[in-house]
């Protein structure tokens, strides 16, 4: 690991605050092809630019956020089902809990290195950023860390950039990262329900893209969001729809169990799928995690017909 630098500082970082966690730690960065190590370093450069003098802290954050999700995990093996039903209850218990929400996002930025699936996921993020075409108007909704969102934000080939979420500290922490990259252009940040929202007058020119990365579980009825966000899309234009499936959180209310249920949601929400992935927890297989119920991220490119 002699030439990634940013990767060892986030590692050491963590090991520091966590010396037990080195064996996930180097099962989950072990396994890169050398192409997705330069990649991995690229996105270990922005995690330590977007926490700064803070990575111990958020760092802390991380060793934080995992015993979090281990006792949700733990629920899930019992029932096998997701502890919260309603958006209410995430609502109150998350989103608009400040204290909460600011460790969440910082842990889970961590998380975006080193848990394979989420870092498999940021480098899908990044080589579709990187097809979009000249004068891209991309839509984000829950940006959380805002760790894509500054991606794009970075990337001259979106010419407007534009993020909506529902709680106010991740709208806060999105800033703070687009202030971190340097990004000087405009971004709008608006706090908005995706559910409640239905297309206005006053919201311009439809998008060329919409992103919306490990949100769609947050609600509970996903498949009417996407057939609203389809309504914010140009003819032609593409959603990029991150769904992990069997992945218990604190705010995970809406389970799907495979990738052919996201690929069908997406589809009955009027978008044809181009492509789809699927990307299994650190350690695991494919067809481990199926057998086991253990996470997989599922991604999936739409296009509005
Ligand atoms: C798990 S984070 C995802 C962060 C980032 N997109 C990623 O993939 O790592 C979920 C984000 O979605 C936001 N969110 C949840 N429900 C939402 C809703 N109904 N409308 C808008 N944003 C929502 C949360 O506040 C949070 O910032």
């Amino acid at each position: 690991m002699s030439n990634m630098i940013n990767m060892q500082s986030i590692v050491d970082a963590v090991l520091s605050e966590w010396p037990e966690h080195e064996i996930y730690i180097s099962k989950s960065l072990s396994g890169y092809t050398e192409e997705e190590r330069a990649h991995v370093e690229r996105l270990s450069e922005r995690i330590c630019a977007l926490a700064g003098d803070r990575l111990p802290d958020f760092a802390a954050s991380y060793k934080w956020l995992c015993g979090v999700f281990n006792e949700e995990q733990i629920a899930f093996i019992r029932t096998g089902k997701y502890r919260r039903t309603s958006f209410a209850e995430a609502n109150a218990e998350v989103y608009a809990n400040k204290d909460f929400m600011q460790k969440y996002m910082e842990g889970l930025l961590v998380s975006q290195l080193l848990w394979s699936n989420h870092a498999r996921a940021f480098l899908f993020h990044d080589a579709f950023i990187d097809s979009l075409k000249e004068g891209t108007r991309y839509l984000e909704v829950g940006p959380g860390h805002g760790l894509y969102l500054a991606t794009a934000a970075l990337n001259p080939r979106c010419a407007v950039v534009e993020a909506w979420d529902v709680s106010a500290e991740s709208l806060e922490q999105t800033a703070a990262s687009t202030r971190r990259m340097g990004i000087s252009r405009p971004v709008r940040l608006a706090q908005r329900d995706v559910a409640e929202v239905g297309r206005r007058a006053e919201d311009g020119e439809p998008f060329d893209v919409v992103v919306i990365s490990e949100v769609l579980e947050h609600l509970e009825d996903p498949l009417r969001v996407l057939k609203n966000l389809r309504t914010f899309l140009v003819p032609g234009g593409r959603i990029f729809v991150h769904f992990p499936i069997n992945s218990p959180a604190p705010d995970h209310i809406y389970l799907l169990t495979s990738l052919d249920e996201v690929r069908a949601m997406v589809e009955e929400a009027g978008f044809r799928v181009e492509t789809a992935e699927e990307y299994p927890t650190t350690g695991y297989t494919l067809k481990r995690a199926m057998a086991t119920k253990a996470t997989v991220s599922c991604l999936v490119i739409g296009v509005n017909p």
